[in-house]
């Protein structure tokens, strides 16, 4: 079995390569992947002298390189998770999501039915997507895979986009497709721009912590080895044409996330209790933010028998010995044009 992996240098996609690698070392997996800022070859240095690991450096949006690399590899599967990922970039530049995740998906599915070109057996084409295109619930109910589509940010219209080509080329040329719409996810080699590596950074750094508006929107957090753990049984017992939603069962505002972020921190930290809550900044709301987000995985749970394997305090604090184990980690990649992101995106705030 020899697997594309697209995204693979980034955050979740560095998990999946390890857990396939580790996990099944009779398969060959190729990332493919830009390496953008989010892409970093360090997240997979623990992989990289193993045997059945490539790396190609590419672009999906560029359909002859995607269509070359698929005629040279004839690949047997495509676990798809390359993609422009932040809500606040895609409020900035909203192109970019259209290209890496509408178009370059699109390439891909292109790519993948050319090569098989009718014998699907024993062919699989993995898309990773996102509840967020499920768009915002109010205090009541949660997402289930037949929720309809209401998507509100750039970012995951992009998104609700690619999963549409998915299912279009299932339905209409019968490639073998399935989608895995996920929650939240929280872990370690998380790029820190997200909510919970930014703050532990901005903790850690004794800088402010920009909570947008009230602070009160809800999310759903899941360990992202638990979603890498979710992929790996979907790609092997999921059935083609289906649809399944990952997701934590574990609910957060922000600010009681945060609250507990800051006292996990100041414990790992040595520092005086409460020390952190008070660097908490409010900001100005993202716009179109969405309220709350919430998963219903109990097809999974039902039909594949996954659940989490950890809690989320069990999971908060692995993570945040990660990092304070990895600050060289932290420090490379918020250094040097980096900088000039954050002073850009926090402006004013
Ligand atoms: P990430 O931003 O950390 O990593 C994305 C990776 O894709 C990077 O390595 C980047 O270099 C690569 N990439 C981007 N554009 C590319 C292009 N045009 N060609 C080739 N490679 C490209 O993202 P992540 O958080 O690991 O998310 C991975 C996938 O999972 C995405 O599809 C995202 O929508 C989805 N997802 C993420 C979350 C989450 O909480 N992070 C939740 C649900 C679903
Ligand atoms: P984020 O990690 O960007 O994920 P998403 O927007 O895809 O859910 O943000 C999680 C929540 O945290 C979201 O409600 C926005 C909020 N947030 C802040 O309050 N401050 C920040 O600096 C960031 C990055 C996010």
């Amino acid at each position: 079995m020899h697997i594309l992996i697209t995204g693979g240098a980034g955050f979740i996609g560095s998990h999946v390569v390890r857990h396939f690698l580790g996990r099944y070392p009779e398969y060959v997996v190729t990332n493919l992947d830009k390496l953008t800022y989010a892409g970093n070859l360090a997240n997979l240095r623990d992989v990289e002298s193993n045997p059945n690991y490539r790396f190609v450096k590419g672009d999906i949006a560029d359909g002859k390189f995607i269509l070359e690399l698929f005629a040279e590899h004839r690949f047997d599967a495509v676990i798809h998770l390359a993609a422009e990922s932040h809500v606040d970039r895609s409020i900035e530049s909203p192109v970019e999501f259209v290209v890496s995740n509408v178009l370059g998906t699109v390439n891909l599915l292109n790519a993948a039915r050319a090569t098989w070109n009718g014998a699907f057996e024993g062919k699989l084409f993995y898309h990773v997507s996102t509840d967020e295109v499920y768009g915002s619930l109010g205090s009541e109910g949660m997402f289930t895979e037949s929720t309809p589509y209401d998507p509100h940010s750039p970012y995951s219209a992009s998104k609700a986009s690619s999963d549409h080509f998915v299912r279009a080329f299932h339905d209409t040329y019968g490639l073998p497709v399935v989608i895995s719409n996920c929650s939240n996810n929280y872990g370690s080699h998380q790029f820190p721009e997200k909510l919970i590596p930014l703050f532990i950074n901005n903790i850690r750094l004794k800088k402010p912590l920009p909570v947008y508006g009230a602070g009160l929107n809800v999310r759903d957090w899941l360990w992202v080895v638990d979603h890498a753990r979710a992929i790996d049984e979907i790609f092997h017992r999921g059935t083609s044409g289906e649809t399944y939603n990952i997701g934590g069962h574990n609910e957060w505002t922000n600010i009681d996330l945060i609250r507990l972020l800051c006292r996990i921190m100041d414990r790992k930290l040595g520092r005086e209790a409460g020390a952190s809550e008070k660097l908490i900044t409010y900001v100005t709301d993202r716009a179109g933010h969405d309220l709350r987000y919430a998963i219903d995985a109990s097809k999974l749970q039902r039909e594949l028998d996954w659940v989490p394997s950890v809690t989320f305090e069990e999971g908060l604090a692995q993570t945040v010995d990660w990092f304070l184990a990895n600050q060289a980690w932290l420090d490379e990649v918020t250094s040097g044009a980096y900088q000039h992101y954050y002073e850009k995106m926090y402006a004013g705030r």
